[in-house]
């Protein structure tokens, strides 16, 4: 049984089958409307969460299937103390699959050694959020039709956006790619993914500061929120949280086929004014979503279907 922890759980060749079938999804949604029949997906969220478990939640309903769940840790019995481990144990019992999203590093990792379904980590604290990271690898491929011979441009909150982490982890593996990270000094990479990712396997990459400087140079540039949640105090929030705000004075120095990636939700970051320029594609991203989530249920249900069958 397979669970998707971390991006890297998955080899090149399984992502580059899963946008695939993503694809295939996308142009004939009636072939999958029925294979889910009778499977259950359990959408555990002990923090708040629109896309991603909303799309969890219509990517089972798309393939036919039934869905049950929580939507924050309040209305669960973790509020009356009850462990991980033993919520999956039961919930191994009502459904076929599950994905969960923490607060605690890890959280996902310790249900997936109790569990007898297969886990999917849906963002866990500031660390990893691995099906963003195939909704983002659909989106870009699906846009610029390649996933390497890139330069990728993240800026915002590169400490705790977690799905800054887990994109630069997966893109890592693809040739050509180069990163310019764009971040406060307060709010850089962290030194795992510097030394362990980056180093460690010779990619390049430059940290600056300004996003002005750099932005004829980028290919996809890919904002974030600066993570209110995860800060130890409200002031250094508020002094960072508008660190960079994309407008479209910012944006004329842009290549014309650059393509602007969010994760979202948007706070600031982007001034709405860029919405519907061509390049502004986080709206699809958010739709590319469900497709990969649906291909990847199936994936880890081992009900497979081909992209050309
Ligand atoms: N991108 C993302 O994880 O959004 P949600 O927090 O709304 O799920």
């Amino acid at each position: 049984m397979k669970h998707i922890i971390d991006p890297l759980d998955l080899s090149v060749d399984e992502i580059t089958e899963l946008l695939d079938v993503a694809d295939d999804i996308e142009n004939n949604p009636k072939k999958y409307a029925e294979i889910c029949r009778g499977k259950k997906l359990a959408t555990l969220f002990y923090e708040p969460s629109t896309r991603t478990r909303l799309s969890f939640e219509a990517a089972m309903l798309n393939l036919g299937g039934s869905i049950l769940g929580f939507s924050s840790a309040d209305s669960s019995s973790a509020s009356k103390g009850e462990s991980v481990a033993d919520t999956i144990r039961v919930i191994s019992g009502y459904a076929d699959i599950c994905a969960m999203r923490h607060p605690k590093e890890g959280a996902p990792k310790v249900a997936s050694e109790y569990a007898t379904i297969p886990v999917i980590n849906a963002g866990d604290g500031g660390h990893q959020h691995p099906t963003q990271t195939l909704t983002d690898l659909l989106t870009i491929r699906s846009l610029k039709g390649r996933l390497d011979d890139l330069t990728i441009g993240l800026c915002g909150d590169l400490k705790f956006g977690r799905t800054v982490h887990s994109l630069i982890k997966s893109l890592s593996r693809y040739k050509g790619i180069r990163f310019v990270l764009i971040a406060p000094e307060e709010l850089r990479i962290p030194d795992y993914i510097r030394e362990e990712v980056l180093r460690a396997n010779n990619i390049p990459f430059v940290e600056v500061e300004k996003m002005e400087e750099v932005m004829p140079e980028l290919d996809i540039l890919y904002m974030t929120r600066v993570q209110r949640e995860r800060f130890f105090n409200e002031e250094d929030y508020v002094r960072l949280k508008d660190s960079y705000i994309l407008d479209m004075q910012k944006l004329r120095a842009a290549k014309p086929d650059m393509f602007i990636l969010h994760p979202l939700p948007r706070v600031n970051e982007i001034s709405t004014e860029i919405d519907n320029d061509p390049r502004a594609a986080y709206f699809r991203q958010a739709q590319y979503g469900v497709y990969v989530r649906m291909a990847l249920i199936l994936k880890l249900l081992e009900l497979e279907v081909k992209a050309d069958d």
